[in-house]
């Protein structure tokens, strides 16, 4: 691994952003952070900067401001960039979906013009299994067919997939990875860094830790009549520090090539809605009182991935199993019962 790469982290204080950041310092890259915090805290990133003992270039600033954009790229010798910034919520994508494609794709172009500008033309996306859609054939491979998105979200990561494509085919000195992550869950063994969702978590594991502390009193389990081994959804869980090492073999695998690349990020393993109660319960020692309501409007069955690809051309594949994903995400939980408190 190029140890003295010096990236660009758009969106590096949010949840796997803040991971990748701490993998990245410990790698030895130096880091720069762009992020508005809109959705996230300044505390974080000092959290990585503790626990690596190294220091964060932060900008706050917007992904969509290009003179910001040209100023850091002027200021500092990037040579890559890993961009994580952008809107995320499906529920809100449908009530705001000029925001989401302003944010995520505008964002993206504007992001992508400026790294032409400064001649940088490596790039690590983050996108999501949620392109493939609703489909009947698992494991989702690479080559399994795109659906269609259920949300504005969804359809803003297909649109800034299908531009990063073109942009790799228009000129050969770009090297862009995509990377479609499954479910991430998990935190940072040491508590000190995890997901911090904002007001109702719509994810199931924000919503458990939510459940086990207190702070809901049930969750609803979206169907249990999903042709599944129990009924209810299954998903292919990913713990948050195997989706960051996924990050950094997939950005050493674009300073050996150009082009346009596409990779899943999951374990290949789908666990169901109540098997991952059980396994909460189990991390948390006590129970979590849930009921069963309808599906959710444009949730699928199940999803889970191939991760051969990853596997062959990254030399990466997971390590972690679901109960170290809820033990971690348990422990970031109890240590932070309201998040990142600090702004
Ligand atoms: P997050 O909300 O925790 O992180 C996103 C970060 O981007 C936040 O720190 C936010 O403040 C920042 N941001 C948002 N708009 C910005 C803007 N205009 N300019 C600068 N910064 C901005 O989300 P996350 O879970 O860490 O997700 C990171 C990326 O991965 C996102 O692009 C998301 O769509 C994608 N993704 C996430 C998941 C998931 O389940 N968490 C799954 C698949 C893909
Ligand atoms: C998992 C399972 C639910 C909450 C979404 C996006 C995807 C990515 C991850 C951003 C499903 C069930 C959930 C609850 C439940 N995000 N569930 N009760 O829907 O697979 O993926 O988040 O990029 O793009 O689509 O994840 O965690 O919301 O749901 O029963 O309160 O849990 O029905 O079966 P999902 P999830």
């Amino acid at each position: 691994m190029n140890k003295k790469l010096k990236i660009l982290l758009t969106g590096g204080a949010g949840y796997i952003g803040s991971h990748v950041l701490l993998r990245c310092l410990e790698a030895g890259y130096e880091v720069i952070v762009l992020d508005n915090l809109e959705n996230s805290s300044r505390e974080s990133v000092r959290r990585v900067e503790h626990l690596t003992g190294r220091v964060v270039h932060f900008c706050l600033g917007d992904i969509r401001d290009a003179e910001n954009l040209d100023r850091i790229f002027t200021e500092h010798q990037v040579d890559a960039v890993m961009h994580f910034a952008g809107l995320k919520a499906i529920g809100e994508s449908l009530a705001e979906p000029l925001r989401y494609y302003d944010t995520n794709v505008n964002g993206s172009v504007t992001l992508c013009a400026a790294m032409a500008r400064a001649g940088v033309f490596r790039l690590v996306f983050s996108s999501t299994a949620s392109v493939y859609g609703n489909q009947t054939e698992m494991p989702l491979n690479e080559s399994s067919p795109r659906g269609s998105p259920a949300s504005p979200y969804g359809w803003s990561k297909l649109m800034v997939e299908q531009i990063l494509e073109d942009l790799a085919s228009s000129d050969p000195r770009w090297s862009i990875g995509t990377l479609r992550y499954f479910n991430p869950v998990g935190a940072h063994p040491s508590g000190q860094i995890g997901e911090d969702s904002q007001g109702e978590p719509s994810n199931l594991v924000p919503y458990i830790a939510q459940v086990a502390s207190g702070r809901r009193k049930h969750l609803s389990v979206y169907g249990n009549d999903y042709p599944t081994t129990d009924g209810t959804g299954v998903r292919d869980y990913i713990h948050v520090l195997d989706l960051a090492d996924g990050h950094l073999a997939a950005m050493d695998r674009l300073t050996q090539s150009t082009g346009y690349k596409l990779w899943n990020l999951g374990t290949g393993q789908g666990f169901s809605v109540q098997e991952v109660i059980r396994g909460f319960e189990q991390a948390c020692g006590q129970s979590i009182p849930h009921r069963f309501v309808p599906r959710r409007p444009g949730d699928v069955a199940q999803s889970w991935a191939d991760p051969a690809l990853a596997r062959s051309e990254l030399g990466w594949q997971s390590k972690l199993g679901l109960d170290d994903m809820l033990a971690d995400h348990w422990r970031w939980q109890k240590m932070n019962p309201t998040g990142y408190t600090k702004k």
